[in-house]
């Protein structure tokens, strides 16, 4: 994994001490199992032929060099908008061909998916979220990345959206549930909340995640496809 990273790094320009940087940032979170089975595309296909975890630090890495060009963005917490990216899509089942059906249109991978992945993170990678205020501004900026795209609204049934980790929700820590609840309750239209991150940090990482995912991914009308039907289709 690590020679793939640095090829991609040579892809967005990353000189060696960015290099360097970046994979202090990134380091105790690939090592871990949950994410290196992510990074195996026939485990987790993300879009076509890429997989969950190298979408994952593509994203990651268009965050860090958006945050390091833009003379703007010189008081963002780059380090904490980096991990924000890394735990933005550590969702539970890979979404595509999945055998899972829904009862509510609105409990589908697109509209939930953001709320599996911070049960996944907090749960993963306790440590990131032993600080109150950073652990609001993971929390949040995971919930919204999607962004213009709309998430599940929590309220007090996260029971009710038949989330693929809701064992895991039920052992979190009440501070952590609340701060969940909390997020996905902002801009609420019906059971939908549509709002961008409240910090920058996380709304740099959604552009990052647009920026990837239809420039460099989605090169494909079939991957186009599996986004709306949820199926792919392999060549
Ligand atoms: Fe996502
Ligand atoms: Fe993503």
């Amino acid at each position: 994994m690590v020679d793939d990273i640095n090829e991609l790094l040579d892809n967005y320009d990353f000189n060696r001490s960015e290099k360097e940087e970046f994979f202090s940032f990134i380091m105790p979170i690939i090592s871990h199992e949950e994410f290196i089975k992510r990074y195996n595309a026939l485990e987790y296909p993300h879009h076509d032929n890429i997989s969950l975890g190298y979408h994952i630090l593509s994203d990651a890495m268009v965050t860090y060099k958006l945050i390091k060009n833009k003379e703007k963005y010189n008081n963002v917490d780059l380090k904490t908008a980096v991990i924000i990216a890394m735990f933005h899509d550590l969702y539970e089942l890979p979404w595509q061909n999945s055998p899972i059906k829904k009862e509510y249109f609105t409990n589908k991978h697109g509209f939930t998916h953001p709320i599996e992945a911070v049960i996944n993170a907090i749960t993963w990678y306790p440590e990131y979220f032993e600080n109150k205020e950073m652990a609001y501004m993971i929390i949040d900026g995971i919930i919204h990345h999607m962004y213009p795209f709309p998430v599940k609204s929590a309220r007090k049934e996260i029971e009710k959206l038949e989330l693929n980790n809701l064992k895991k929700y039920k052992n979190l820590l009440p501070k952590y549930k609340n701060m969940i609840i909390e997020s996905t309750n902002r801009n609420k239209l019906f059971n939908l909340s549509i709002s961008r991150s409240v910090y920058l940090e996380g709304r740099i990482v959604s552009k990052a995640d647009k920026q990837v995912s239809l420039s460099k991914e989605l090169k494909s009308i079939n991957s186009l496809q599996s986004l709306i039907t949820g199926k792919l289709r392999y060549k």
